[in-house]
């Protein structure tokens, strides 16, 4: 493995940890670097900085291999490594919709001062289209090598939960290069991925990144596609979750991302969204994606639907009702609680005068430092005890087998709002809960069914 490219991931988030240590598994020499201390003691000490099923024993794999180290030091970067992939975090402005670039431009103008040696700089990170072709011209600049230092981008599509499955064995690599030389770089550093059968794609650099905002608008459309119908269903007296399974037996449409409810949150598909309208206009094409902006709408007016049947249930006013509100993070495994829309009912709940008790098996830590106000339970039975209203925000297993008798028992009043299609609507209302589910009509048309065609089948 000596002829093998060395590598360097600059910033040491979900995306960036899990990179260098999958590259490391994978045979190559590899150098973490991140800004924050704290984040490189910990993973150089074998300790993953967030919650992540798998990565903390496949880290503990790659340090005992000897081919992984973690620095803060970017000069040690610049002079390790051949190809430095930079991973960092791209957030939305705090005062736009537009991405934020600082992190991304420091990380490659950094590299750029000090690389005294031909060497490529990949950006894994989602930016707006355009940003490597301006990413080359501004490190061409400032590097002693002038051109001979080059850029490439490689899109990542791992998902939270997934990160590691994801990175070793993902459904496409794209490769956005300027030159053979790039590419032939890229392939010997995926040359083992590529030789498991992953499809390559070749492109230009503003086609790599417009791969990413794409796939994420795309995804993103999807579920708020589901999400307007249940609108539908709620003004009609239908079942969205009926009709989410009969559309998703045409295989054409499938039922991946067609999962009616609270809609989607965390780090990039709202943030993505937001940004790819934003750089569209700015190219004078806004036209061309504002249906983004109907996307972002609906999926926020999911969380402002689950406040109403929340209050509903409670009798039309929410101040001093106990409300037991089930997960916080933006969808199950996982901690983070990026623009989660669970944090982001249970915060509406609280203004309106509710007591929230939140509780979620990995993400009360997170969401405790970002909304202290409040109150974080330590258990799902300490959550619901003496509840007037449930409500289950992220769909974590521990919810989908709790049992309704067993809650039922701890809460003041059975009353449920499933605001992601997770449990047994008709066990519960067996149990004698009051059950309601986003887009679902609030007594079962489904259970009256089934009983009609028991009579049918007894009277024959
Ligand atoms: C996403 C993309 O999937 C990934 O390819 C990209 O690289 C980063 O962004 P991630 O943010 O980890 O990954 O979350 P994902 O699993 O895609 O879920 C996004 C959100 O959509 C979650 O809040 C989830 O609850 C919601 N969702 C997903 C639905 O509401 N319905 C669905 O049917 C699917």
């Amino acid at each position: 493995s000596t002829n093998n490219p060395r590598i360097t991931v600059i910033g040491t988030g979900y995306l960036g940890a899990t990179h260098a240590v999958c590259m490391a598994l994978l045979g190559f020499d590899v150098l973490g670097v991140d800004v924050d201390s704290s984040k490189i003691d910990l993973l150089q000490s074998g300790r993953v900085p967030f919650f992540e099923p798998g990565l903390p024993e496949k880290l503990a794999e790659a340090l005992d291999s000897g081919r992984l180290r973690f620095s803060t030091d970017l000069d040690e970067a610049a002079a390790f490594g051949d190809v430095h992939f930079i991973c960092v975090g791209t957030p939305q402005a705090r005062d736009s919709a537009a991405a934020d670039l600082r992190y991304v431009d420091a990380a490659f103008a950094g590299l750029a001062e000090r690389i005294t040696r031909k060497a490529l700089l990949v950006g894994k990170s989602t930016v707006p289209i355009g940003t490597a072709a301006r990413l080359t011209s501004l490190v061409q600049t400032i590097s002693p090598l002038g051109p001979e230092l080059e850029l490439a981008w490689n899109p990542e599509f791992l998902r939270e939960g997934f990160a590691v499955a994801d990175t070793l064995h993902p459904d496409r690599l794209v490769f956005g290069v300027s030159s053979e030389w790039a590419r032939e770089q890229l392939a010997r550093v995926f040359q083992p991925i590529v030789d498991e059968g992953t499809p390559v794609i070749v492109a230009d650099l503003a086609t790599a990144e417009l791969v990413k905002v794409a796939a994420n608008s795309f995804l993103a459309t999807k579920i708020s596609y589901i999400n307007a119908m249940a609108e539908v269903c709620e003004a009609t007296g239908a079942d969205v979750s009926l009709l989410a399974t009969a559309l998703s037996l045409d295989d054409r449409i499938g039922g991946r991302f067609l999962k009616p409810g609270l809609g989607f949150g965390g780090g990039c598909l709202p943030k993505d969204i937001r940004a790819f309208r934003h750089r569209a206009e700015e190219l004078g094409i806004g036209q061309a994606v504002s249906f983004l902006g109907e996307v972002d709408s609906i999926n926020i007016r999911r969380r402002v639907r689950t406040v109403d049947l929340v209050r509903e249930l409670a009798g039309g006013d929410l101040s001093g009702v106990r409300v037991a509100a089930l997960g916080a993070a933006f969808k199950p495994n996982s901690d983070d609680v990026r623009d989660a829309p669970a944090l982001d009912v249970a915060r509406m709940l609280y203004l309106e005068g509710a007591s929230v008790s939140v509780y979620d098996p990995q993400a009360n830590a997170n969401a405790h430092r970002v909304f202290p106000d409040l109150n974080y339970a330590d258990s799902l039975s300490e959550s619901v005890r003496d509840a007037d209203v449930v409500v289950l925000l992220t769909e974590w297993q521990e919810f989908r087998d709790a049992d309704p008798d067993e809650l039922g028992a701890l809460v003041r009043y059975r009353r449920i709002v499933d605001g992601r299609h997770a449990l047994d609507a008709d066990d519960y209302r067996l149990k004698g809960w009051e059950y309601r589910a986003l887009g679902r009509p609030a007594q079962s048309g489904t259970v009256a069914l089934r009983l009609d065609r028991r009579d049918e089948v007894a009277a024959t």
